[in-house]
């Protein structure tokens, strides 16, 4: 098929245009645009989330709606700032159902992952992160190869079997989702203490 997202993409421009122009899997149809990555084409430290929430969707840019507020705070926490790295996802295209007005989130399946990979692939090709940090299941598994046991397996640095240097932890909708404060502030404290090891990495 002669389709953009099959052309080996030479720059993280050109890559936005392709995922623009993917058609890898059915759900850019019902998404509104694409949401590439963002960040320097060469950060040492990559971040990888799920997909694009409702805001993500509409802005195309990760990272923007509740989930990435509560990020950039706790990154900023850890002695991280956010400008220093590339935060993208395992897939580009909102996952959703409508629910009255609103548009439901849902997880992206094994098949989803796979397809998005050629395009989280060329990202870790074109930044080349020293390390990765996974937040939550999904993104396991779209670095991992597996679906990981994120709370049996977060905190420390995995060696995937390509070679990719990846921190698990969870995912910050997960934090925002505990309805108990103590839950919530030790679940918070844990998830710190995971981004203080991706920040002593760099
Ligand atoms: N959740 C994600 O996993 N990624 C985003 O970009 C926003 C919310």
């Amino acid at each position: 098929r002669a389709t953009t997202d099959d052309l080996v993409p030479e720059t993280l421009d050109d890559l936005a245009r392709g995922v623009q122009g993917c058609r890898r899997c059915p759900l850019w149809r019902d998404a509104t645009q694409g949401v590439c990555g963002e960040g320097p084409a060469r950060a040492g430290l990559m971040v990888v989330g799920e997909q694009p929430g409702d805001q993500e969707d509409l802005a195309g840019r990760p990272f923007v709606g509740p989930a990435g507020r509560l990020l950039d705070t706790m990154l900023e926490a850890a002695g991280l700032d956010r400008r220093d790295l590339y935060l993208t996802n395992a897939v580009k295209h909102f996952k959703h159902e409508p629910r009255g007005k609103r548009r439901l989130h849902k997880t992206p399946n094994a098949g989803e992952v796979q397809a998005c990979r050629w395009w989280l692939d060329h990202e870790r090709r074109l930044v080349k992160p020293r390390l990765i940090l996974a937040l939550g299941a999904t993104a396991g598994l779209a670095l991992l190869g597996r679906k990981p046991a994120v709370q049996a397996e977060r905190g420390q640095i995995i060696t995937a079997d390509d070679g990719a240097r990846v921190l698990l932890t969870v995912h910050p909708a997960y934090l925002l989702r505990l309805p108990d404060p103590t839950t919530r502030d030790k679940e918070r404290a844990r998830f710190l203490a995971d981004l203080a090891v991706a920040s002593a990495e760099l």
